[in-house]
């Protein structure tokens, strides 16, 4: 039987799947004969989305939801167990970032952005995993980042809860241990999306100035650790040797070579990703600025 027909029957829930490394995701499962669960806020991209991975003969199922909102998690854990689904594999991929200084940015912003990337990723991991424990059965993946090893002065918050994903998933890969459960998280580095727009960071060196990954080759190194069952990924050698360096170096120094590459930036030719998934979540954001539903 093809991997594909053995798949036709098991359900990957996807945030952020609707652009960049989360897109790419979903593609890997759906190229696989995994049925989607995918979310993301914007229901327009969601349905552009799910049209264009239905090709892959899979079934695929939209939740639009934000998940910046308290019951968010439990909203999308609620919906799917009334459709009588069972999730297979669950991916906690959605996740912003904002650069400047804690003082300028308001409260409300660094909340959301906790929110995201814990509060919801916590309780999203919590809801399923009790499901896959019961049943001995089951696959998560975390997006952490090489962020997660060091402090980012004027990325703070972001870094600080890339740093909470990693500690997290660490620690329950431990726990999952001689189960048949596995827990993967996946440290990218710089990767050519819309993250950088999202989180103001453009004008940045960060941006302007290094090398960034395709997010196809990131999400397939996360994919292939995920079902290989290895804990942890660091995909591509630039970034491992970045996390080998921060390894090694005390915090303070990384921290000061980060807060460099937060400095503006001479150069501007960068303006937006070359990954045209990614580009059209610009149009989402754009309306989130203007305050406009999308
Ligand atoms: N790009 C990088 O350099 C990089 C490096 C290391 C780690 N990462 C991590 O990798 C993950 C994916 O990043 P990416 O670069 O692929 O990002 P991206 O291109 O900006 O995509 C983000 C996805 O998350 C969804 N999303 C954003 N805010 C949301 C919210 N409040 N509720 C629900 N969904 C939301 C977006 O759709 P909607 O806007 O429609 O909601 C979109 O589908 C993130 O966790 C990020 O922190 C990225």
């Amino acid at each position: 039987m093809t991997a594909q027909a053995n798949n036709r029957n098991l359900y990957a829930l996807i945030t952020g799947a609707t652009s960049g490394i989360g897109y790419e995701l979903a593609r890997l499962f759906a190229q696989d004969g995994y049925n989607l669960i995918l979310v993301a806020r914007s229901d327009e991209r969601l349905q552009k989305t799910a049209d264009e991975l239905k090709q892959f003969g899979v079934e695929v199922t939209i939740i639009s939801r934000d998940l910046f909102k308290d019951n968010a998690a439990q909203e999308i854990y609620d919906e799917i167990k009334k459709m009588g689904v069972q999730v297979n594999i669950l991916v906690n991929d959605a996740g912003q970032g904002q650069h400047g200084k804690l003082a300028d940015i308001p409260l409300k912003r660094h909340l959301e952005i906790i929110h995201l990337n814990i509060v919801s990723l916590v309780s999203l991991t919590k809801l399923f995993l009790d499901d896959m424990i019961t049943r001995n059965e089951g696959k998560i993946l975390q997006l952490a980042s090489v962020v997660s090893k060091t402090p980012v002065p004027e990325f703070s918050v972001y870094a600080a809860s890339k740093a909470f994903v990693l500690s997290f998933s660490e620690a329950l890969a431990k726990e999952l241990e001689g189960t048949n459960v596995s827990l993967t998280v996946l440290l990218p580095g710089r990767t050519d999306t819309d993250f950088f727009y999202k989180a103001d960071m453009q004008q940045t060196k960060e941006y302007q100035e290094h090398h960034l990954t395709d997010p196809a080759k990131v999400a397939k190194d996360g994919y292939e650790a995920l079902m290989s069952g290895q804990n942890k990924i660091i995909p591509g050698i630039e970034n491992k040797l970045m996390v080998g360096m921060m390894n090694t170096m005390p915090d303070n120094m990384t921290a000061s070579q980060m807060q460099k590459n937060m400095q503006p930036s001479d150069k501007s030719e960068r303006t937006e990703s070359t990954h045209p998934a990614s580009q059209s979540e610009r149009e989402t954001v754009e309306k989130e600025r203007m305050g406009i539903k999308n």
